[in-house]
């Protein structure tokens, strides 16, 4: 047995202890057996290295382009140097495993978390995540690849049970990771919190057994994200190893409890402790190295390299852009362009080292530059007639107006969704001001995924950034003044409205906290192409302020089996006079839809490049295809088929915009698959809203009203969402309220209100280390639900260790506010008091 020495050496308790951590950032270390301790850290576009706790000032560190910004540069090997810089960067402050990249799929602009997400295609979202992940891994340092998996909401995002069926599953939202597992191997895959078709991923053997380690031959360590464990002993069976933050004694004697209970094996616990043994000694080396230098300067300058790569020149009429920084007036206007957001909230928040504005590298380059305020920032959704007369002056004075708007900051945060898709009222009527002035203005907007732009037929130019870390002035100014031209490419469709995104109505957990993916495969462009709805921006697309002429296709077969490859080669000419570069798109679609037996999206991405082009350049871009660019999931065989007929091939430089065409034909002679097109008509003709309740059954392969319990009784897996209009349920609701009270910043405030009024009331169990039992929740659960308060306290049997009372005392009095103080035993009461002597 691996590992057989420190096997050896150690109680079962002790191996036991390495399934937790030691805290919120550490794995337990054995001093005794000299097994050391890793230090994990956020992650993914700059270390965030708290100190002890959950919270707390992180180190400064550099913030690189978040994931969304660096995806629509749709350059891996930008994302694979960014990565081994963080992975540089990790060493130099002993951290082995970044908690990242997150490979959720952009199902809605809705999601508050889409800034850390790559994208709605899996492909660019597995190939962004695969690339980040073997630069941080090229420095032996770990990763962990999360959310996994179907975490794409984070409204009640502990409780939202994720209803997909398995060709979704399969084909969008298990597909990036499926990517970045294989290519990649990442150290570790974090488990998400909500649930899956009916089960937590943290507890669900399907996900984390058959899927992740069976098919995928994942051989290492899953971790569960920061409190998404309920049952520990079920977690372990599923195959979560690690819990993460740490549970002190906890993990350990339930796990033994469960062990001599047949809940678990010798072997279930063994071969966990195994891989968390296998993630410290891949990291040994690190730990005794003298760590590199660390060098904040030159990895910001790298930071503001690589955020140039990054924004979408959405529209440039008449070359308004790049401005003239010799002779043109140049208005900025906009107080972002002075404060510009450059990355979300949440536990990706990097405390920057050195954030540099638009407005300042402008300034340095710009001979005539006026600046406007434009709106007040602490009050974007109040519209300001003084300040908006202002801009309309400073803008009539110029020759370009370079309005900088964005989106608040409420709307990219963990934890939180957005509430529209609309930005802040300042922010459109500025725009509105401003180009009622002037023809000459050029918008420069910040949000962390698709908005509503009403207006996007008034200024001449629109430059959507996303959020570019520290180095945003550099990068920024560097397009607007022409330095760098822009080559950045949508990686999410944009809609003309939020009623037009898929399955709009199914967005959001209903009642059950059920999230219906209704519109099953029909996500993004795969949706609107099949609709042929109009979109404000497609996907793929992005300008240049150069051309590019696409020639010269060559398929190298007519005619292939399943085993064979695709060579696709076509050459690229820069047809402009600055050096620029282009991003070919390959798409692949069934010809003959009506014929087909399965539903299918007009075409679908299956191969993508950068080309970066001089002057004038030509160059040949070769491509290979192989099995995967044909196949989907059969449902019914439970595996990956492919149909035979003729495939046409799309070389876009855009999803719309289809510069070179060819078709290739499929011979397949073992295949055979049910004919979906009498039982799913909605989904063959793409009307994902007319899916009514028996056709997504059909395509789920079960009976979604049985599956939904009519039940409202309280247990240990309701929240305190569910009782807050019973007045039991108010009484905590109004502690929890008041613990909250002194919270300054509102957006936080909100996060921690809506993340603990939808935390299951189990999860308490693990947060405070055991110290509120099972039975006290279980008592909980019953006084919320009418039961008696004698009974409650009688169900309320506690045998706390005394060993760890004392040392998670203070997060237990934190945490014990949501049990009514009745039920708090005097254990507790009396350590409390104590403490305050
Ligand atoms: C987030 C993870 C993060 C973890 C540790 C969780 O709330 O979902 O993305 O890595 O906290 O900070």
């Amino acid at each position: 047995m691996k590992f057989a020495a420190w096997f050896d050496s150690l109680s079962l308790r002790e191996q036991c202890s390495f399934l937790t951590g030691a805290d919120a950032w550490h794995t337990t270390p054995s001093i005794r057996v000299g097994i050391p301790s890793l230090h994990v850290s956020d992650g993914p576009t700059g270390l965030r290295t708290p100190g002890k706790g959950l919270g707390g000032d992180a180190a400064e560190a550099v913030c690189f382009p978040t994931a969304s910004a660096m995806a629509s540069s749709w350059d891996t090997d930008a994302l694979k140097t960014m990565g081994e810089t963080l992975g540089r960067e990790c060493r130099a402050r002993r951290i082995s495993v970044l908690l990242g990249p997150g490979a959720n799929i952009k199902r809605s602009p809705l999601c508050g978390r889409n800034f850390e997400y790559y994208s709605e295609d899996p492909l660019v979202s597995g190939e962004m995540a695969a690339a980040e992940i073997i630069g941080v891994q090229s420095q032996n340092v770990g990763t962990s690849l999360k959310h996994f998996a179907c975490n794409s909401t984070e409204t009640a995002r502990m409780k939202a049970d994720s209803i997909v069926d398995d060709r979704a599953l399969r084909e969008i939202y298990l597909k990036p990771f499926e990517i970045a597992v294989e290519k990649a191997k990442p150290w570790t895959v974090m488990a998400s919190y909500n649930k899956i078709n009916g089960k937590y991923s943290t507890e669900n053997s399907w996900l984390l057994q058959d899927v992740l380690r069976g098919d995928w031959n994942y051989d290492g360590a899953v971790i569960s994200d920061w409190g998404a464990v309920n049952d520990r002993a079920a977690a372990l069976k599923a195959g979560l190893d690690l819990d993460m933050p740490g549970t002190g004694n906890y993990t350990a004697q339930t796990l033994l409890k469960a062990y001599r209970n047949d809940k678990i094996t010798l072997e279930d616990i063994q071969t966990s402790t195994s891989r968390i043994f296998e993630l410290i000694h891949k990291a040994e080396e690190n730990q005794y190295e003298t760590p590199p230098q660390l060098d904040l300067d030159a990895d910001h300058n790298l930071a503001a390299h690589l955020a140039e790569g990054c924004p979408v020149l959405l529209k440039n009429d008449h070359h308004l852009l790049p401005v003239n920084p010799k002779t043109e007036r140049i208005a900025v206007i906009g107080a972002r362009a002075k404060e510009p957001l450059y990355q979300g909230g949440g536990s990706s928040g990097v405390n920057a080292h050195h954030v540099v504005s638009p407005y300042e590298c402008l300034k340095k380059e710009c001979a005539y530059l006026s600046y406007t305020q434009g709106y007040d920032l602490d009050n974007p959704d109040t519209v300001s007639d003084v300040l908006l007369k202002n801009a309309k002056d400073a803008a009539k004075a110029a020759d370009k107006v370079l309005v900088f708007i964005s989106c608040s900051k409420r709307d990219i945060t963990e934890g939180l969704d957005r509430e529209s898709m609309k930005l802040p009222a300042a922010m459109n009527a500025l725009v509105d001001a401003v180009t009622s002035v002037s023809m000459n203005v050029a918008v420069i907007l910040t949000t962390g995924s698709a908005v509503e732009l009403p207006w996007a037929d008034k200024p001449a130019a629109i430059l959507q950034t996303y959020l570019l870390g520290e180095g945003v002035g550099e990068a920024v100014s560097n397009i607007l003044l022409g330095h760098v031209s822009p080559s950045g490419k949508l990686t999410e469709t944009y809609p003309l409205k939020e009623e037009d995104v898929p399955a709009h109505q199914y967005l959001q957990p209903d009642e059950n906290y059920n999230v219906l993916y209704k519109e099953s495969i029909f996500v993004g462009y795969r949706y609107y192409e099949k609709n042929r709805k109009e979109v404000r921006y497609p996907f793929g697309y992005g300008l240049s302020y150069s051309e590019f002429a696409y020639n010269n296709l060559t398929l190298d077969k007519e005619e292939i089996t399943p085993d064979d490859s695709l060579n696709i080669s076509f050459t690229i000419t820069n047809k402009g006079s600055i050096p620029a570069a282009e991003v070919p798109q390959v798409y692949v679609g069934y010809h003959d839809l009506e014929e087909s037996y399965i539903y299918r999206p007009v075409k679908e991405l299956v191969a993508f490049a950068k080309v970066y082009l001089d002057a004038g350049e030509t160059k040949t871009a070769t491509l290979t295809l192989d099995h995967t660019a044909f196949e989907y999931y059969s449902s019914n065989h439970q595996d990956w088929q492919i149909e035979p007929g003729q495939y046409d091939i799309y070389i876009g430089s855009a999803s719309d915009d289809i510069r070179l065409a060819g078709h290739v034909q499929m011979k397949n002679n073992g295949f055979g698959d049910y004919d979906y097109r009498a039982r799913t008509p909605d989904y063959f003709d793409g009307r994902v809203d007319a899916v009514d309740d028996a056709e997504f059954d059909f395509v789920l392969g079960y009976h979604l009203e049985d599956y939904v319990s009519d039940s409202k009784k309280v247990t240990r897996d309701s929240c305190l969402a569910d009782v807050k209009d019973t007045e039991r349920g108010q009484k905590c609701v109004s502690i929890l309220e008041k613990s909250l009270r002194k919270q300054k910043d509102p957006v936080t405030k909100e996060v921690l209100y809506q993340g603990l009024l939808y935390t299951p009331l189990n999860r308490f169990t693990m947060a405070t280390h055991g110290a509120i039992s099972e039975d006290m929740i279980d008592a909980l659960a019953f006084w919320l639900d009418g039961g008696d308060l004698p009974d409650a306290l009688k169900l309320c049997a506690l045998g706390l260790p005394e060993g760890t009372m004392n040392a998670i005392l203070p997060l237990a009095q934190k945490l014990a506010w949501i049990v009514p103080p009745a039920l708090v035993p005097d254990k507790v009461k009396k350590l409390g008091k104590k403490k305050k002597k």
